[in-house]
């Protein structure tokens, strides 16, 4: 982990109110792992006073990494003002990433909204290991919110695309992707991962029609943070009740979780 100060060399609106910052960070962007995450704080005065989390999207070039996040409050605000060649504060790469494990079986990676973020570098490092190429899935309320892996990334790699009002690809939920995927993966007796982040509502039926199918899961989650580093209790979710503990915190344990660590049935306290 690095507490640095590094430059933002690129800054650029991909979607409306989403934004695409690269920070300079050689340690940093070759440490990181697929679903770890940085706390970000874009200036030194007292509001906003805390860093704010976001996932690391992807490596950009030798020595930076790239981070994709939608403004919602005042963090975010601050965050999309700031210019190429500013410097911002940067603590991470933080908590427990994707587990890719050896080489076999076909991943499926299935994002709602901004929660492609980490997937996005989750498919950056399973296309650089050769024949892992995923399938790519990605739900959006509509087109105007669309961020594919090969815009944002310029990966090679094409996403299947679902939009809520109809406007670009399925008509509905990406959840409606994800089944015949999971069917013919079924079908194949293929060893099947499902790797998603998006929001809680999102993944509870990921890990629901995952497990039907007979596929691993694990799910990204987001919660409020305060401290990123285990300290402060304030980013937990309740556990399912094997884990013989009653909370995890998505900094520490997570944000990437085997999906039946998660009790469901209670996800929604303690998130944001
Ligand atoms: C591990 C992790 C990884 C994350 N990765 C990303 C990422 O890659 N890209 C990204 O855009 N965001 C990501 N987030 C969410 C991001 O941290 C929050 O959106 C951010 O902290 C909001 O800060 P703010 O000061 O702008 O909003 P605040 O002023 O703190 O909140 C403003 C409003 O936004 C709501 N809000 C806060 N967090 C979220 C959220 N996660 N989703 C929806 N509404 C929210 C609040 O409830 C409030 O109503 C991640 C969160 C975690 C825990
Ligand atoms: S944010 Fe402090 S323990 Fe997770």
């Amino acid at each position: 982990m690095f507490e640095c100060e590094p430059e933002i060399t690129a800054h650029r609106e991909v979607a409306p109110g989403t934004y695409l910052m690269t920070l300079r960070e050689a340690s940093i962007a070759k440490q990181a792992r697929p679903g770890q995450f940085v706390m970000l704080r874009a200036f030194s005065g007292m509001d906003p006073l805390l860093r704010r989390p976001f996932s690391i999207c992807g490596r950009i070039g030798e020595d930076a990494f790239g981070v994709l996040y939608r403004v919602v409050g005042r963090g975010t605000a601050v965050l999309a003002k700031q210019r190429t060649g500013d410097r911002i504060q940067v603590l991470g790469p933080l908590g427990n990433g994707f587990q890719t494990g050896p080489a076999s079986g076909s991943f499926i990676l299935a994002g709602g909204g901004v929660g492609v973020a980490p997937l996005f570098f989750l498919a950056q490092t399973l296309l650089g290991q050769g024949d892992r190429t995923p399938a790519f899935l990605a739900g959006f309320s509509g087109k105007q919110e669309v961020l594919s892996p090969g815009d944002v990334l310029q990966l090679d790699l094409e996403a299947e695309i679902a939009t809520e009002d109809g406007t670009l690809g399925h008509a509905g939920p990406v959840t409606d992707l994800l089944e015949p995927h999971l069917a013919v993966c079924a079908e194949q007796g293929n060893k099947t991962t499902v790797c998603a982040c998006g929001p809680p509502a999102m993944l509870e039926r990921v890990a629901a029609l995952a497990r039907a199918a007979g596929a691993s899961c694990q799910v990204s989650l987001e919660s409020a943070m305060a401290c990123g580093l285990g300290a402060c209790l304030g980013c937990t979710v309740h556990a399912a009740p094997q884990e013989g503990i009653p909370y995890l915190r998505v900094c520490r344990e997570g944000p990437v979780f085997p999906a039946e660590a998660v009790d469901w049935s209670r996800a929604g306290a303690g998130w944001s």
